[in-house]
């Protein structure tokens, strides 16, 4: 740190509040001097520090708690400043991309020399993003450095989607945490490298897969998404190989049929010492312990509230076990609930139709 303590700042989300320009220039200045600065995205918190300071960068994953060797995304206020980190001309799509931009969307093209290497953990590609959220472009612009940040939780935590989280994770740990209100999208952006001839889907997001088809034509899904790596397998994103989104209690998924799975999580809470996160009207019962992410049709809402379900569990005595359902299929936003969700609960998917059938 930098600073003596941890400095918290309070600014609108629209920055319509008439100090908020004068906080992010503070928190811009900390960025400049080496400090890390905490700040709201569209997706996620984000913990960051000036990419072009080595030292900064490595404050950030001491900070964490993070594997050295897991790379950092670079976040920039405008797309057309990708080009200074990384070789956009060697990617023929990268432009189609950089046209979707701000998007909760992350590019992995290969790199210039002017990026450190623990930006990108020694690989010679870097990922970079330009955020949707203005308070998160605003701080970036008038900081005129590019900001690496991953998420601002402890290493293998959830997320951070309210400043809330972040204060929980990194009081006495950053020098400023930008209170900029809970994020929208909820979960990570999307990461997609166009290193190789085809681009290669690492991380589902709220950027979707079938979005990505639309403007790229054929997209590998990298097998890591859905699948556990098999011991020895190395990943595409170095990212994947570890524990992530786990709260302390444990976490088993639950799918099938509506009717049994809603059966199978009455069955589970009237245990006891049970959480559930389910969908609106699946228990009529309520209770703390039972937390609704919105309905089936439409899993935005799953999304927005996943990673602060999982804190929230934690923090309700008693809770030692969560049984969360999966949405009922892959598509759209439900890829990235997958796989997070898939990593909090170690891959544990109990299915609510086998699990009564065995029962008759
Ligand atoms: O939404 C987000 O992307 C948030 C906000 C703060 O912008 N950031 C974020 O960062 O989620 P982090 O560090 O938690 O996740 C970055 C992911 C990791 O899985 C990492 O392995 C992968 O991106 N990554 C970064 N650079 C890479 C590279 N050069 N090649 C492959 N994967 C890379
Ligand atoms: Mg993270």
């Amino acid at each position: 740190m930098i600073l003596e303590e941890t400095k918290i700042l309070r600014v609108n989300p629209d920055l319509s509040g008439e100090d908020d320009i004068k906080k992010l220039a503070f928190a811009a200045d900390v960025l400049k001097k080496g400090g890390l600065v905490a700040f709201p995205t569209e997706t996620v918190y984000g913990l960051g520090a000036n990419a072009l300071d080595e030292k900064a960068v490595k404050s950030i994953f001491t900070a964490k708690g993070r594997a050295q060797d897991n790379p950092l995304i670079v976040h920039l206020a405008s797309a057309s400043d990708m080009n200074k980190y990384a070789k956009v001309d060697m990617c023929e799509k990268a432009q189609l991309l950089m046209a979707q931009m701000p998007a909760p969307l992350t590019v992995v093209m290969p790199k210039r020399s002017n990026i450190p290497e623990c930006v990108t953990a020694g690989l010679d590609s870097v990922a970079q993003r330009v955020p949707q959220n203005v308070v998160a472009r605003k701080l970036i612009e008038l900081s005129s450095v590019p900001v690496a940040a991953p998420s601002a939780n402890i290493s293998g935590k959830p997320s951070p989607t309210t400043a809330e989280h972040v204060i929980c994770d990194m009081m006495g740990k950053a020098d400023v945490i930008i209170d900029g209100g809970m994020c929208n999208v909820g979960l990570e952006s999307t990461v997609v490298s166009l290193c190789k001839q085809v681009p290669l889907l690492l991380r589902p997001g709220g950027f979707t897969y079938e979005r990505l088809c639309e403007i790229l034509g054929e997209v590998e899904i990298s097998q890591a998404v859905l699948s556990q790596l098999k011991e020895g397998q190395k990943p595409e994103s170095p990212g994947m190989k570890y524990k992530h989104y786990a709260p302390d209690a444990k976490v088993m998924l639950v799918k099938g049929k509506k009717e049994n799975v809603s059966k199978l999580l009455l069955e589970k809470y009237l245990e006891g010492n049970t959480g559930i996160i389910c969908y609106d009207g699946d228990i009529e019962i309520y209770d703390e312990k039972i937390i609704t992410v919105g309905t089936r049709s439409d899993n935005s809402t799953y999304a927005e509230k996943m990673f602060d379900a999982l804190r929230k569990m934690d923090k309700i005595q008693g809770v030692q076990c969560i049984f969360a359902l999966l949405p009922e299929d892959t598509k759209g936003i439900s890829l990235a609930i997958y796989n997070r969700m898939l990593r909090a609960a170690a891959f544990c998917v109990i299915d609510a139709d086998e699990y009564f059938k065995k029962g008759e």
